[in-house]
């Protein structure tokens, strides 16, 4: 079960359109309603041809609507006109799959179902995912009506490309219910504490190549800095997530630049959060090594018949936020991590000072519940005047504290100054 996040106890309308694709809404809508969403389905005549609404409504536990007519709301909506009613109490109207004729329905504003005329009565932001042929798709009179669907400020999840049910393939592609969920995640926080703001973070070990085939790193899974980039573009942030090598997929809406070692993390960062524009925070969850090889032997190191094999000699790499806190233009707000495995909040409040951090969030990591790899863990707020211990918690709602402590520090976009 996912944890609390922007989407529980949000009310989502989902419709849903006469598309073959109308059998991947149902594992939207559980998904959605696992997320703690209220799924209200209203469904069109064709989609109905495909799916069941008995489907929808035992996956949501609410009830389906199918027509404007219906007046027996009893276990669903508390008035007789649905259309008005479901369209304004709604937090996001989600019309998945979309076909070009309801596009295009709801582009000239036709009202003669229950789905065209609570789009036409919504008040809340409105996500469409398409799905079609790619012939219906790429045609010019579809691509005009996706023109003045965007104008108007309806936001768009997809299509991508791939095999159809007709067997072609092509643009026109019904995506993965996750990435939808992601699309709702960031429209639904468009609006958050921290719209406007640009945010950097770095998550995941980095990897300090030792010959072509062998290299130092952690155990650093990039769970924490993932997760702390998900709160941010809930948040409403423009996220920047600087990973390390992992195998996690970025939020939906955030800009993922990949690095593996912490030279060419170090430049990620200073292009990304310092110079003439620089970002507003910056969050350092990434394990970075402090250490490499000093030399990259070229060919694979050979074992050598009765010789100790020869000693590694390291070198020191960057310290990436200490640069950052010596840079003349640099973020508003500086949160770094600390990794410890002793003496905890000496360690983490010499590294708040030494790298001038506004917060260091410090983590034991010889406990088995936090720290690397699991998906909890139990952190030490530090600032230069407090030390707040919080409980455990998974990883995400660590990273909802966190971002939430930034929004705070940063106030509201006015006090900028940009
Ligand atoms: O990725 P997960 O599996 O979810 O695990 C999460 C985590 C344990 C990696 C994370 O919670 C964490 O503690 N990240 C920081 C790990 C680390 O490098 O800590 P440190 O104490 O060595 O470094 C202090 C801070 O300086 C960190 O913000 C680090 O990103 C930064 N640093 C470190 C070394 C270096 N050369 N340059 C840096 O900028």
């Amino acid at each position: 079960m996912p944890s609390e996040s922007i989407l529980t106890n949000k009310h989502i309308i989902l419709g849903v359109t006469g598309s073959i694709a109308a059998y991947k809404a149902c594992a939207l809508a559980s998904q959605l309603t696992q997320h703690g969403a209220l799924v209200d389905v209203i469904m069109t005549e064709a989609a109905t041809r495909f799916v069941l609404p008995l489907v929808f409504q035992s996956l949501t536990g609410r009830l389906a609507y199918t027509t404007m007519w219906q007046t027996d709301t009893s276990g669903g909506l508390g008035t007789h006109i649905a259309h008005v009613g479901l369209g304004h109490g709604a937090d996001l109207l989600l019309i998945a799959p979309i076909t070009a004729n309801t596009m295009a329905r709801i582009a000239y504003g036709l009202a003669d179902d229950l789905l065209s005329v609570t789009t036409l009565a919504a008040n809340c932001p409105i996500l469409v995912a398409p799905a079609m042929d790619v012939g219906m798709y790429e045609n010019p009179t579809t691509q005009a009506n996706i023109d003045i669907l965007r104008a108007r400020g309806v936001h768009f999840a997809g299509p991508g490309i791939g095999r159809m049910a007709s067997g072609l393939e092509g643009l026109g592609r019904f995506i993965d219910s996750e990435e939808i969920v992601g699309h709702c995640r960031r429209v639904l926080g468009m609006s958050g504490p921290l719209a406007g703001r640009r945010v950097v973070i770095t998550a995941g070990p980095t990897r300090e190549p030792l010959d072509p085939v062998r290299y130092l790193t952690n155990y650093s899974s990039g769970k924490q800095g993932f997760a702390i980039a998900q709160a941010a573009v809930d948040a409403g942030a423009e996220v920047t997530l600087i990973a390390g090598p992992v195998s996690l997929p970025a939020p939906i809406g955030a800009l993922r630049v990949d690095v593996t070692d912490t030279r060419s993390m170090r430049d990620a960062v200073l292009a990304h959060a310092t110079g003439d524009a620089p970002a507003d925070a910056l969050i350092m969850a990434a394990a970075v090594a402090d250490f490499r090889p000093a030399e990259m032997a070229n060919h694979k190191i050979k074992k050598k018949r009765e010789q100790a094999p020869a000693p590694i000699d390291l070198i020191e790499n960057p310290d990436i936020l200490y640069e950052v806190s010596q840079q003349a233009h640099r973020p508003t707000v500086a949160v770094g991590f600390a990794a410890e495995s002793d003496d905890l909040i000496a360690h983490a409040q010499e590294k708040l000072a030494r790298k001038k951090l506004n917060l260091i969030v410090a983590n034991d990591i010889t406990a088995g519940d936090a720290g690397f790899a699991v998906d909890t863990n139990r952190v030490v707020f530090i600032t230069p005047k407090e030390v707040d211990e919080l409980p455990l918690m998974s990883k995400e709602a660590v990273a909802k504290c966190i971002v939430d402590w930034v929004a705070k520090k940063l106030g509201s976009p006015q006090n900028s100054g940009r």
